[in-house]
């Protein structure tokens, strides 16, 4: 049993001991990994740390002590309604992730809603954290199977809603294929019902709009397409920030009241919160807003010129690979490849590609894999189709193991 130690070890004692144990994790700086990370260079990552450290313990619950993370909080939730098409009503909350966002908008959603067995209907490619809040908040979810261009089908979702529905969900774009929902047909369809609309932008909210300016097709999917009530968007992605960084933004702030906590039912007086969280950690907010003010424009620009190189060099080369395809369409910085001849098990070839060291994302539907990627992608994107080439061929001399779909699923 790992008990606390008697007596404190030493500052060095304890820093080897962690550097020790990073010893058998994945090389993410050198970009082996489709997953969990984003990196652009060690100046925006020296940035990132001493913007933490300047607030590593401020606790951002208490603003009333710390007016200096108020502002810097009010900045980064004005310079995120403004890329992402807020207008004078419209407000933000500064989340921990995600899930967290997403959480807060279905629990904004039901509780404005007030009805009997809330129902949420949402595409089947929408990440299953709103299956998770749906579970907490007492809600049921009816998952709407996508068309065969991989993007929700607004009349199969109308066709689920009824008088309990509170809330339509679009992705911007999903996890499992990267493709963009049709966010203007599904915020009309929510707008006619008298619906909460949410669009989940955690992976897209801040690489789409650079994207769209190098000239690539992006669909309408901001706060300014009528009927959207609340959109995610992860500074933790694509925001380039250190983990612990997402905002909840509402078209109307007022809506933001559906998600706050507020009581005064116990001995120490009035306690209120618009996130799940109470203790807040500073750090989080200080090196978000440091990462936007860092890169600029320019900078997530340059990450999403970088991140749309990367894909054009790795699609062009697998695809060129025999027995090998890219599923299609994909919209942003997520695609799949998969195995097109019969004799060719890519359940092999994964296992062959993690035997050089790369992480793979085994996708389950179709059998595949998956692809997240980020700006330090573009200086792997020919090892990596190199490592593909190999793999494969690794895979037809039957000499590798297998990695199945159900074994990595993320
Ligand atoms: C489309 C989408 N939505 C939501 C989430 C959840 O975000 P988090 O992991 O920050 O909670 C993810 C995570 O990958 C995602 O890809």
């Amino acid at each position: 049993m790992t008990t606390l130690p008697a007596t404190g070890r030493t500052h060095a004692d304890l820093l080897a001991d962690l550097t020790a144990r990073k010893a058998g994790d994945r090389d993410w700086r050198q970009g082996r990994l489709a997953v969990y990370f984003y990196w652009l260079d060690e100046e925006l990552e020296r940035v990132q740390q001493d913007a933490y450290l300047a607030f590593w313990t401020e606790n951002n619950l208490g603003q009333r002590a710390y007016p200096s993370l108020k502002s810097i909080e009010d900045e980064v939730i004005a310079m995120s309604l403004a890329l992402l098409g807020g207008g004078e009503r419209a407000g933000g909350t500064f989340t921990s992730g995600g899930s967290e966002s997403i959480f807060l908008a279905m629990m904004a959603a039901r509780n404005k809603a007030r009805v009997a067995n809330p129902n949420i209907v949402l595409p089947n490619s929408a990440h299953l954290t709103f299956d998770r809040a749906a579970q907490a908040l007492g809600m049921e979810i009816r998952r709407v199977p996508i068309g065969a261009d991989l993007r929700a089908d607004p009349a199969a979702m109308a066709a689920r809603m009824d008088a309990s529905t509170v809330a339509l969900v679009g992705s911007a774009p999903n996890y499992p294929f990267g493709t963009f929902d049709p966010i203007e047909a599904i915020a009309a369809l929510a707008a006619e019902r008298g619906v909460w609309m949410h669009v989940d932008a955690c992976v897209g909210g801040f690489l789409a709009p650079y994207v769209r300016r190098l000239g690539h097709h992006i669909p309408p999917f901001e706060l300014s397409v009528p009927g959207v009530t609340s959109l995610s968007a992860d500074i933790h992605k694509h925001g380039m920030a250190p983990k612990g960084a997402s905002l909840l933004l509402m078209a109307d702030a007022a809506d933001r009241e559906w998600h706050k906590f507020e009581s005064h039912a116990w001995q120490r007086g009035p306690y209120a919160a618009y996130t799940t969280q109470g203790t807040r950690p500073g750090g989080a907010v200080a090196a978000a807003w440091a990462s936007m003010n860092y890169l600029g424009d320019a900078g997530y620009l340059r990450c999403a010129r970088l991140i749309m190189e990367a894909k054009a060099i790795m699609t062009a080369g697998i695809v060129a690979i025999p027995g090998l395809a890219i599923l299609e369409p994909s919209d942003l910085c997520i695609f799949v490849w998969r195995a097109v001849d019969p004799s060719l098990d890519v359940g092999k070839v994964a296992a062959a590609l993690d035997a050089e060291g790369w992480l793979v994302g085994r996708q389950q539907e179709p059998d595949g894999i998956h692809l997240h990627l980020n700006p330090i992608h573009r200086e792997i994107a020919e090892d990596y189709v190199a490592a593909v080439a190999r793999a494969v061929a690794a895979a037809r001399g039957e000499a590798t193991a297998r990695i199945g779909a159900n074994e990595r699923t993320y």
